[in-house]
């Protein structure tokens, strides 16, 4: 049974069908040679919202990252980042939108030739239009964000994995994005590290309000991104209010790719309590 039936684009969430989403996908497919990696997906992420992106290994859900980016293009289908379309898009036309996103990698990908300080600025360098001063003052702000400012002039393999993937995050956002792509954040940490982690990204998104779209093979990981929200005056992950109730959250919504295909899209509460065999064996 293909859920995705019954839960076409835009079914979801209020904002989505009053303004434009911060990323939509419509009947996005694409192939390597002969092999079907996605085929029909749609799916949106409203401003301010995250969306969580399940699926089994090689499900698809880097080639989407890369595909929002406009490191790919699809075969068929639109790819909307806030309403325009990046699938016609020639890489130049491309880079004002790419501002707009940040990206931390799986893996996290530091250029490891590079100290930290140079890693951060690297993307402040590209437009030119940064005085050295500038660049200081914002990647010393941003590696504050991560709580790492220390580690400035350190090199990549001089760093722990946790903070290495912190570093990643405080360059995704030193450009300021409106959107994070975050590509397996917590892969290979341990629960603490991870923990970091997740509280830096609930605290872009609830202090920032940047829209967030993460893949993740750690449903904890997940569910602590939809059960929680961060507080400015605790410094802490604090319990949010259930979607749909009053409160400072933005919804949660999860996504599971299966076969190319989205099997599932909808809140944690519609996920957790499906009785679709896939869904509970994949939760279990
Ligand atoms: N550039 C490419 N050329 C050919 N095939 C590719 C390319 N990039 C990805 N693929 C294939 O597309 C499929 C999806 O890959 P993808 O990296 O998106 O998986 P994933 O869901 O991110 O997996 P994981 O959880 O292991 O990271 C895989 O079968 C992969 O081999
Ligand atoms: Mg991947």
């Amino acid at each position: 049974m293909k859920l995705q039936d019954t839960q076409g684009p835009l079914a979801f969430g209020p904002a989505a069908a009053q303004t434009a989403a911060a990323i939509e996908l419509c009947h996005v497919s694409l192939s390597f040679e002969d092999k079907v990696v996605l085929e029909d997906v749609s799916f949106s992420l409203s401003r301010g919202e995250t969306l969580v992106l399940l699926g089994v290994t090689g499900s698809g859900k880097s080639v989407l990252l890369r595909l929002i980016l406009g490191l790919l293009k699809p075969d068929s289908g639109r790819i909307l980042v806030d309403g325009q379309d990046v699938a016609p898009l020639t890489e130049p036309e491309m880079f004002p939108l790419r501002r707009r996103m940040g990206i931390v990698f799986q893996e996290g990908a530091l250029f490891d030739s590079l100290s930290v300080y140079e890693n951060v600025a690297y993307r402040l360098r590209e437009g030119g239009e940064k005085s050295e001063a500038q660049i200081e003052q914002r990647v010393r702000e941003v590696l504050r964000f991560v709580e790492l400012e220390q580690t400035l002039e350190k090199m990549p393999s001089e760093l722990s994995g946790g903070m290495r993937r912190r570093v990643a995050i405080a360059r995704a956002i030193a450009s300021e994005p409106e959107i994070m792509l975050y590509d397996s954040p917590t892969a290979g940490l341990d629960p603490v590290t991870a923990h970091t982690i997740n509280v830096l990204i609930a605290k872009l998104r609830d202090v920032g309000g940047v829209s967030t779209l993460v893949v993740t093979q750690r449903l904890a990981d997940a569910f602590v991104l939809a059960n929680f929200a961060y507080s400015s005056e605790r410094q802490a992950l604090v319990p949010a209010p259930a979607d749909g109730a009053s409160g400072q959250r933005a919804a949660t919504r999860f996504v599971v790719l299966r076969d190319g295909g989205v099997h599932f899209w909808g809140s944690k509460e519609e996920l957790t309590s499906n009785p679709d065999p896939y869904l509970r064996k994949f939760l279990s």
